[in-house]
């Protein structure tokens, strides 16, 4: 995607061949920088601190950071420690331990010489298909917003939350890559962008992208949805997804839950958008399986802006001493969503939806 008009990746290998060049998103959408990540701690600090966030990104930096801590250590010991400190950076999408497991996998079949190249080479594969993936998943949830548009021969109002854009991921993003694609297509598109308290990724991130890209949007507060949706104002939701389950229901960035409920009770579609790689396969029950990522209260109590003068500051926005929590994902139930959008086309949010799209994932009788 474009920024300025020249176009990006989120992560590309740095032309020295034993690094990588990640865009430092703590800096967005204030300053465009780029960041060199040269070790496994560069990597795991990355991650970690949000530099770089999206669970397909996410995946695709743990697998270059295993990828570079095979420059130090490239012993049996070596993949076991790199993928435990990467692995316990974030704990709820999947991508993350799908990345790695594929990476080290591939690592324990050659000889620890081989496996640094070995290792960036499968890095890179994973970047590739993320890319593939995003842009199919572009194709296939245009065509839904292609048809609304048809349907009511007005622009379609599309609501997002958070940012699963191609921020998120190595390119087009995931709930925001139909848009993107109806966009391409000349599709009249319009979205309403979440702010996304309290790390407003919405505010700071889909809105930097979409005006990159030059896509119409507006920024809304995180409670305005509801009120929209009853108001007809709202023709569509897509989000993305950290983790999903084999039934169907959709971890993403906490306040998605919400949104699903006032979708299915003003009779918005909702639709997650999302890659195979977000999929996970073992597990069923949402809402009691998939662990919450807790994160510092100090993100709820203080908020970082720009001043008049151009300078930055943090400030302190909630009553000093008040005990705060920061759950960072939520689960929303299959039954609240109209449908997944993935690479492979778009299917109920059900076990024989997804199983639909990915028959060689059912267990053997
Ligand atoms: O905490 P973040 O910013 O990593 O959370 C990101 C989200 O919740 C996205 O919606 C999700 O990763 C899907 S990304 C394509």
């Amino acid at each position: 995607m474009n920024i300025d008009g020249k176009p990006y990746r989120t992560i590309f290998p740095d032309p020295d061949g034993v690094s990588v060049q990640v865009i430092d998103q703590t800096r967005l959408p204030f300053a465009f920088a780029l960041k060199r990540l040269a070790t496994l701690d560069d990597a795991a600090v990355a991650i970690r601190t949000m530099i770089v966030r999206g669970a397909p990104l996410i995946g695709v930096t743990a697998a270059y950071g295993l990828a570079l801590a095979m420059q130090a250590d490239p012993s049996l010991d070596g993949i076991d420690r790199a993928v435990a400190t990467l692995a316990a950076t974030r704990p709820t999408a999947i991508n993350l331990r799908w990345a790695l497991d594929r990476v080290s996998a591939n690592l324990r079949q050659v000889q620890p010489e081989e496996r640094f190249v070995r290792a960036f080479a499968e890095a890179g594969r994973i970047a590739e298909e993320d890319v593939a993936s995003c842009r199919a998943i572009g194709a296939h949830g245009g065509q839904i917003i292609a048809d609304l548009h048809a349907a009511t021969g007005r622009p379609v109002t599309v609501l997002t939350h958070c940012n699963a854009g191609w921020l998120a991921t190595v390119d087009w993003g995931t709930a925001l890559a139909p848009i993107y694609a109806a966009h391409e297509r000349g599709v009249p598109v319009h979205v309403l962008v979440d702010e996304t308290r309290p790390r407003s990724q919405g505010a700071a991130l889909t809105a930097f992208e979409l005006n990159g890209h030059g896509v119409p949007h507006t920024v809304i507060a995180d409670n305005a949805g509801g009120h929209l949706m009853q108001h007809g104002r709202v023709d569509l939701c897509i989000v993305g997804s950290d983790r999903t389950t084999a039934s169907g229901d959709v971890c993403n960035k906490i306040g998605t839950y919400l949104k699903a409920l006032a979708a299915h009770d003003t009779g918005v579609p909702f639709y997650a958008a999302l890659p195979f790689s977000t999929i996970d396969w073992t597990l069923e029950d949402g809402i009691r399986e998939i662990p919450i990522e807790e994160r510092d209260g100090r993100e709820v109590t203080h908020m970082t802006g720009r001043l008049a003068d151009g300078g930055f500051a943090t400030i302190e926005v909630v009553s000093p001493g008040s005990p705060v929590a920061n759950p960072a994902f939520d689960v929303t139930p299959a039954r609240l969503m109209t449908g997944i959008i993935t690479e492979r086309g778009v299917c109920l949010a059900s076990a024989e939806g997804l199983y639909g799209l990915y028959p060689e994932r059912r267990k053997a009788a």
